[in-house]
């Protein structure tokens, strides 16, 4: 009987089955229960020796039911696994390398140059006070040169930047200038890149924001030689050993004196060679100096500035980009198209 019991439990075959045997046995209706509930019809000898043979057989068949559950299961999750088993010799998803942006490239090959030469890179803020990207820089409020920035405002009175906290698109990065100086002691050099935006109409060589690289040079007895110097530097290890510096009379309301500066430049592939204007520069306008010193008393510091020499410059990034390459339409600059892009994956 018992042998007959455990077979029908060997032979399950599916976990389903075996369930079944086990109700068809030891359930409340099963073969096992129902003799189990007989036991009290035997006389007294023979109940207690079938009642411990019923028991014993019991305790066999929860065993039996419990190793072969067991082992069912274990079947299943093998043949799950045998039928889900990956392939890993499958190709995978193609994951292309990405690659800084050119822009970013030639941002950090300049500051590269500028920190050979012992300049520290700094930055400031793209949401600017008016009164650092106008007032401090001596473009006071009815001032033309205002005209020359058309400003992105970001608080509704537009033009009044004596309202304290008035916030505007930073049209350069030459706010940096005072930012650095109204914390920090001269001497020093640094320059300072970043994104600037200008509300212009839009076409192949304008845009809404482009990228300016800013440099400052504050000590004693820094001179115009210095900063013709600084820039000749730059256009060496930009254009190799025959780059030349020109400088012509400008104005911007900062520096005095003030120019505009280019930069010979070969075209390795046509062997030509043009001037090509690279951006503004000049002596930092006493003004400037005399703001910051008066930045530097309200806030508690030594006023330093006053008497200082310094040589400012700040110049287009997208120009030496788009001549080298060459670029026809700085639009493509920002469209983010992937064939664009990539085609500057030899960089750093
Ligand atoms: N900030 C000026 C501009 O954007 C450039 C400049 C910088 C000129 C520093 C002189 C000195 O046009």
């Amino acid at each position: 009987m018992l042998e007959d019991w455990l077979q029908q439990i060997e032979e399950a075959s599916s976990l389903e089955a075996l369930e079944a045997a086990r109700v068809r046995l030891l359930g409340k209706k099963g073969e096992l229960t129902q003799k189990l509930k007989q036991l009290g019809k035997l006389p007294p000898e023979a109940r207690r020796e079938e009642g411990r043979r019923l028991n014993e057989a019991k305790r066999a068949l929860e065993a039996a039911i419990l190793t072969r559950r067991e082992a069912l299961k274990r079947e299943a999750l093998g043949a799950r696994l045998a039928q889900e088993a990956l392939d890993v010799t499958l190709p995978g998803l193609a994951f292309p390398p990405g690659n800084t942006h050119v822009l970013t490239q030639v941002l950090a090959e300049l500051v590269g140059i500028f920190q050979r030469m012992g300049y520290q890179a700094v930055l400031g803020p793209e949401a600017e006070e008016a009164f650092y990207n106008f007032d401090a820089l001596n473009i006071p409020e009815h001032h033309p040169a205002r005209d020359m920035h058309d400003t992105f405002w970001l608080t509704t009175t537009p033009k009044t930047s004596q309202i304290e906290g008035a916030k505007l698109l930073r049209t350069h990065t030459s706010p940096i200038q005072v930012r650095y100086m109204s914390q920090h002691t001269p001497p020093f050099k640094i320059v300072a890149p970043g994104k600037v935006f200008r509300h212009e109409a839009t076409d192949a060589t304008h845009e809404a924001m482009f990228h300016q690289l800013e440099g400052l040079v504050v000590g004693d007895n820094i001179t115009m030689a210095d900063l013709k110097g600084a820039l000749l530097a730059m256009a060496r290890a930009l254009y190799g050993p025959e780059a030349k510096v020109n400088f012509r009379p400008s104005y911007f309301p900062f520096v005095e004196p003030g120019v505009e500066f280019e930069v010979w430049w070969t075209n390795p592939k046509t062997g030509k060679g043009t001037w090509l204007e690279l951006g503004g520069a000049g002596m930092v306008h006493p003004e400037v100096f005399r703001a910051v010193d008066e930045l530097r008393r309200a806030k508690g510091l030594a006023p330093i500035y006053t008497g200082k020499t310094g040589f400012a410059f700040g110049l287009g990034v997208e120009r030496i980009a788009m001549l080298r390459y060459p670029i026809p339409d700085i639009r493509a600059f920002f469209q983010n198209r992937i064939p664009f892009l990539t085609q500057f994956r030899g960089g750093a």
